[in-house]
């Protein structure tokens, strides 16, 4: 895209700096380096920072064709044209991926009032000609504008350590002292020169901050996997013609069930160990018991068909799954054993398991009104690439009032509430 062209198209972008994602295929760090006001930075530059209110545009000289996401899009959002916004104080990762999958990662940093350089630049409409100037500096000479770190997440097991490298910027800033705090010490700490610590299962995020501008921080999300190693179980199916067939699955086999913020989380990534057999959860059911009446109330039947399944039955229905329709269909609406979430106690299918319940009333009841008593539609419609299952109206997750409003009026699947994946490892 010619300046001009994004001119025209964008109407505001060209106010601002421009940010230029050219493709160098090849290069160790990914296929993208990163150019920033018309020049080249370091090659292993994959963090910027911007202003709250402030606006960028982000181009690829591989042509327009290439997609954004922004993975925390209350820090910022970036639309069709490419015109990426700073929304709010914080940082979040941006996937920049062009046609055929290669894609580059980039860390924003957004800060609040009052930080850095604000940069305009004024365009010559003529002529492909753009000046970046800047017109306002609001900190003190030989301030720390931003911080950039060798890694911007990670995970670690329970015990091992890991140190970013950080670069304080610009390189003659006068005090680069830093201060690193752990959002949850009972997952990971983090000492006075960066030092990592896994303490135990979850995440969190480690932040560090420039003691000299406080408003400039990087931070590190921090995962701490539970203790797990996965096992391969084979299972021979016999058919009622007596023909065999075996099935070979990779089940987990894990230690200790995956909390992130307090959530117990089991979906593709996260599994529960085979001895986790905690049946219905009472307050799941008193839940339920409260909605049922609501419902009954407005009129609509509600009724469980299917609650609290041990790792065993799970893994047979998940094999019978397999036996009939081959593994990866099966892997699209049944989970594997040890991934279910029905293996939680916090999960009930209602009414009917099957795409014939999606369009009833109390399906529809059920859609608008579970979140009032702490449950969520857990798969929803078009989210099947994120929780790794195709929609199902009748699955609800039950996780508390206050968290399962949030989640609702976030419009957010829990994976994305959580920022975490729903992938098996094999
Ligand atoms: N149908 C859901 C994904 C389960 O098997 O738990
Ligand atoms: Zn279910």
């Amino acid at each position: 895209m010619s300046k001009t062209k994004e001119q025209k198209s964008s109407g505001i972008s060209f106010g601002l700096v421009l940010i230029l994602l050219i493709a160098v295929a090849g290069l160790a760090f990914g296929v993208y380096k990163l150019v920033m006001d018309g020049k080249d930075t370091n090659l292993e530059t994959t963090a910027f920072s911007m202003k709250v209110g402030e606006v960028r545009t982000l181009e690829s000289v591989v042509g327009t064709d290439f997609s954004c996401q922004i993975y925390d899009e209350t820090v910022a959002s970036i639309d069709g044209e490419h015109l990426l916004t700073a929304l709010s104080a914080g940082t979040t990762t941006i996937v920049a991926e062009a046609p055929g999958g290669k894609n580059q990662v980039f860390q924003l940093t957004v800060t609040g009032e009052g930080s850095v350089v604000v940069t305009e630049a004024t365009t010559t409409t003529e002529t492909t000609t753009t000046t970046i100037e800047t017109t306002t500096q609001t900190l003190p000479e030989g301030s720390v504008t931003g911080i950039q770190l060798t890694f911007y997440s990670v995970t670690l097991k329970v015990g091992e350590k890991k140190m970013p490298i950080v670069t304080m910027s610009p390189a003659d800033a006068i005090d680069k002292s830093e201060n690193w705090t752990s959002s949850d010490e009972a997952v990971a700490k983090v000492d006075w020169l960066g030092n990592i610590t896994a303490v135990a299962p979850g995440t969190c995020t480690v932040r560090v901050a420039s003691v000299n501008n406080p408003n400039v921080y990087a931070e590190v999300a921090v995962t701490v996997a539970g203790d797990s190693t996965q096992t391969t179980t084979t299972t021979t199916t016999t058919s009622a013609d007596g023909a065999t067939s075996t099935t070979t699955t990779n089940a987990a086999s894990v230690n200790s069930p995956m909390y992130i913020q307090g959530i117990l989380v089991a979906n593709k990534t996260y599994g529960l160990p085979e001895n986790y057999n905690p049946g219905v959860d009472p307050a799941a059911q008193a839940a339920f018991d409260k909605m049922q009446a609501a419902a009954k109330n407005d009129g609509y039947s509600l009724s469980i068909c299917s609650g609290f399944r041990s790792f065993e039955t799970q893994k047979n229905l998940y094999n019978n799954y397999v036996a009939r329709d081959g593994k990866e269909k099966a892997d699209t609406y049944s989970a594997r054993p040890g991934h279910s979430e029905h293996q939680t106690g916090l999960a009930f299918d209602i009414n009917k398991a099957s795409d014939s319940f999606t369009d009833t009333p109390e399906a529809k009841w059920l859609a608008e009104n579970c979140w009032k008593y702490g449950f969520i539609i857990r798969y929803p419609k078009g989210k099947e690439s994120i929780t790794g299952y195709k929609y199902e109206s009748w699955h609800i997750r039950y996780l508390g009032e206050d968290v399962a409003k949030k989640v609702y009026d976030s419009g957010k699947t829990l994976e994305e509430y959580l920022n975490i994946t729903s992938v098996y490892a094999d």
